[in-house]
């Protein structure tokens, strides 16, 4: 009989995964939900384009499947995501003769686009990626150039975040990007939530996304400084979209077909490694979300580079536990 992971880590923080409503039809994801996990995000069904995709029609029929599933077997679930510069309708900066949109127009369509999906799922989600990856990767600038960012100014931001305090005062409003572990985008990242915090803006928790790969060597130093940084804003931290890739991420090679005994090996090892670092920030990390649940189902195949399997998560794509599971649940 395996062990449950949620069983587990009951003292320590919620374990989620991201999901489609596929996955809660497939019977054995549905069990692994059901036996490992306490937590829930939509992979894609909460997204701009799927639930608001005209400007007069929102569809929230698969959120609200997810949601059900959720609510029905005592899982939470985290709301991903309001304002991103992906999967954002064309509809959301054109006006009606086709130009693009004015600041005033866009801030109302924002603030009512949060505040329909906020009403909707009100005491049913605990916690919002308000704004996700809003942080350029580039080393001379602050804020990413999205639509967003080009129509509103750097203030959309801490708009966004307003908005979502205003329609639900209850609900955990989080900051989510990737790679702000890592140090060019640590201390950028850093200093603008501080500047928000410091004007009073409504912000909870940071997201470290964790699409991380078994040979990134500084992850662990990295992960710790950056927690601690995160943690001295007073910020709660949640691991949102944890995978561990077989490759590294400049690696276009498509000639691994199974992963390799050693590949299984050192993804055990990073797994274990990172679990130990999340346990020993008990109390202000509070979920460890994966993205996804077997490797059956991974945005891993088409990312770098698609069509290319990859096995980034703790069930095999036959479901079973893989190395880095029993690595994990023994401490
Ligand atoms: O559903 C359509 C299908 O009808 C169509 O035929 C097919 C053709 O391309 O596309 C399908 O949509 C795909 C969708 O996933 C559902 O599978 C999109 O092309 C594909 O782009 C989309 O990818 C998602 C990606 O976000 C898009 O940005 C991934 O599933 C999802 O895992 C990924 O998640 C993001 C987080 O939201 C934010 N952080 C990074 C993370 C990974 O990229």
């Amino acid at each position: 009989e395996i062990i449950s992971l949620k069983e587990v880590y009951k003292d320590y923080f919620l374990i989620g995964a991201a999901v489609e409503v596929e996955d809660l039809e497939d019977g054995l994801h549905r069990q692994l939900l059901l036996k490992h996990f306490n937590s829930l995000t939509a992979e894609n069904a909460m997204k701009f384009e799927r639930i608001h995709p005209k400007e007069d029609e929102f569809n929230f029929k698969d959120a609200d499947k997810i949601v059900e599933f959720a609510m029905e077997n005592n899982l939470k679930v985290r709301g991903h995501t309001f304002v991103w510069h992906n999967q954002t309708p064309e509809w959301v900066f054109k006006d009606k003769t086709g130009n693009e949109v004015s600041k005033e127009l866009l801030l109302e369509r924002l603030k009512f686009h949060i505040n329909t999906v906020c009403n909707h799922y009100k005491n049913k989600i605990y916690a919002w990626d308000v704004v996700n990856e809003a942080i350029e990767d580039k080393e001379d600038y602050v804020l990413r150039k999205s639509p967003w960012y080009r129509i509103i100014g750097k203030e959309y931001v801490e708009l966004a975040f307003k908005f979502v305090r205003e329609a639900d005062p209850e609900v955990e409003l989080y900051y989510n990007d990737y790679n702000n572990e890592k140090p060019y985008k640590l201390y950028k990242t850093y200093d603008f939530l501080k500047s928000l915090l410091d004007k009073g803006i409504p912000i909870d928790g940071i997201g470290i996304q964790g699409h991380w790969d078994i040979y990134d060597e500084g992850l662990f130093d990295n992960l710790k400084r950056a927690i601690e940084l995160y943690a001295s804003l007073g910020l709660k931290i949640q691991i949102t979209e944890l995978d561990i890739s077989m490759f590294e991420f400049e690696n276009k090679t498509r000639e691994v077909l199974i992963p390799t005994a050693e590949m299984l090996e050192f993804q055990a090892l990073t797994y274990k490694k990172l679990f130990e670092i999340f346990r020993s920030y008990k109390g202000i990390i509070t979920s460890v979300t994966f993205w996804g649940i077997s490797d059956k189902h991974t945005w891993k195949d088409n990312f770098p580079v698609k069509g290319r399997k990859d096995w980034p998560l703790l069930f095999d794509e036959k479901q079973n536990p893989k190395k880095a599971f029993f690595e994990i649940v023994d401490f």
